[in-house]
């Protein structure tokens, strides 16, 4: 949108444009509330992240309420359950089997980034795109402001409330005063590399890999398309990896028929992600939410991050409802709280899957023997399998 159309007052200024930020925009227009959303790439860069993949049915519910979901129900693949390769020997967990008929859908965040922006784009909603030197101000008062830049023009927005879903490396968080939050962070001393390509998927479902050699995962986007990912070092560059490379190192970490079924072909992404688990408390500063990666990240392992981003953005879409139509603020006020409470979960989940699946370049010994004892008994206990299922598919929404 031209500059010089910009609007000057909104009700929510949400700071980014990634999934949690253009959810709760939909969310929030559906609820009659009005709001703008800066975002500081082009629309073109934000497809272009290839990252989550999984989606819990809370997500896929919500993401239906917010009108956003045809397309996902003809193109997403239904999922009953995943497979674990130990050591070249694959089992089944029976996500279906084991939560009373639950399942995951494998349904990318780019097409439902898209999905939303379209939407977006139809109810001729405003999302400035390459806003730059976003600053968010006053939110400790009652009227705060966010200043930016754009088409080399400077833009003052006034707005009763500012949502931050501007990412773990977003303005938001950081324009918090330090003492007023507290961070909790584990970085682990490994990355993935991920690459994405046409050629179809190994198998029907995931198949998590645990090996010597490090994890592997083999993932899809759809019938003929697949993404992959490597345990990799955190020093190992996305150019010493060419695609002969990344699948051969594949063929060598997941079991003989998987190898020999494995369907290779050119990349069409290639990208390293660090692994890191964070959280901020509180998830509130005054006027000032944070949702999303701003708030908290998980390493990918549990295919949670999203599905949290989602949780995050429908806890506050629904306070920020309450206050507009009911007066109250008693959901804003119990926002942190509720979102950190199924955070937590979600982080201790995705930590153990991490730990359990890993290779650890400081763990011989001990933390070998606990991983493979750990391994054991998850592949012989039912009831381990039906907590690990359980935690997969998402755990219960609590008021
Ligand atoms: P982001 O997607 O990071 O969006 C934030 C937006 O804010 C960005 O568009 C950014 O450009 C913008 N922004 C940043 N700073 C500013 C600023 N100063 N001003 C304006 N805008 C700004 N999750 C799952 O649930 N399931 C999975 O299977 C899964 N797989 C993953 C695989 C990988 C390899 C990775 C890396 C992640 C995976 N995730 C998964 C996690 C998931 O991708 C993230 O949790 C999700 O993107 C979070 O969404 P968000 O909107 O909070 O943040
Ligand atoms: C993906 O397909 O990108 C994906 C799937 C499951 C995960 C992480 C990533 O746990």
């Amino acid at each position: 949108m031209p500059s010089t159309a910009l609007p000057t007052r909104t009700q929510v200024a949400i700071i980014g444009a990634g999934p949690a930020g253009l959810l709760l925009g939909q969310l929030l227009h559906k609820a009659g509330i009005d709001a703008v959303i800066l975002e500081q790439r082009s629309g073109e860069y934000v497809l272009g992240r290839i990252r989550a993949g999984v989606i819990e049915q809370t997500t896929v519910d919500l993401l239906e309420r917010a009108g956003v979901s045809a397309r996902m129900h003809a193109e997403g693949l239904p999922h009953d359950g995943f497979e674990l390769c130990i050591d070249g020997q694959r089992s089944r967990i029976d996500l279906h089997a084991r939560t009373g008929g639950k399942r995951v859908t494998v349904y990318g965040q780019t097409e439902i980034t898209r999905d939303l922006m379209v939407a977006r784009a139809e109810e001729g909603l405003t999302t400035v795109y390459e806003a730059n030197n976003v600053e968010v101000l006053d939110f400790a008062g009652d009227t705060p402001r966010v200043r930016f830049q754009h088409q080399g023009r400077n833009h003052e927005l006034r707005c009763d409330f500012i949502a931050g879903c501007d990412g773990f490396h977003g303005v938001c968080r950081a324009s918090v005063p330090q003492a007023s939050l507290r961070t909790f962070e584990k970085v682990y001393p490994f990355g993935w590399l991920g690459i994405l390509a046409d050629v179809p998927p190994v198998a029907h479902e995931l198949i998590y890999v645990r090996h010597e050699r490090g994890f592997a995962l083999c993932s899809m986007r759809s019938a003929t398309r697949s993404r992959y990912y490597l345990q990799c070092s955190l020093d190992d560059k996305v150019a010493q990896w060419s695609d002969q490379a990344f699948w051969d190192e594949l063929k060598r970490r997941v079991d003989p028929a998987a190898a020999a079924a494995l369907v290779t072909g050119p990349s069409i992404e290639k990208s390293i992600a660090p692994l890191r688990s964070f959280v901020t408390e509180p998830m509130r500063f005054g006027r000032l939410f944070l949702a999303g990666d701003a708030a908290h990240i998980v390493p990918p392992t549990g295919a949670k991050g999203l599905n949290l981003a989602a949780s995050d953005v429908q806890f506050l879409a629904e306070a920020l409802t309450e206050h507009y139509q009911e007066k109250s603020a008693a959901g804003l006020d119990g926002y942190s709280a509720r979102a950190l409470a199924r955070i937590w979960k979600a982080e201790r989940f995705s930590w153990w899957f991490t730990s359990l699946m890993h290779k650890f370049p400081d763990n011989a010994g001990f933390g070998d023997r606990m991983q493979q004892a750990e391994l054991d008994y998850l592949l012989q206990s039912e009831a381990a399998q039906t907590a690990m299922a359980e935690n997969y598919v998402g755990l219960q929404m609590v008021r």
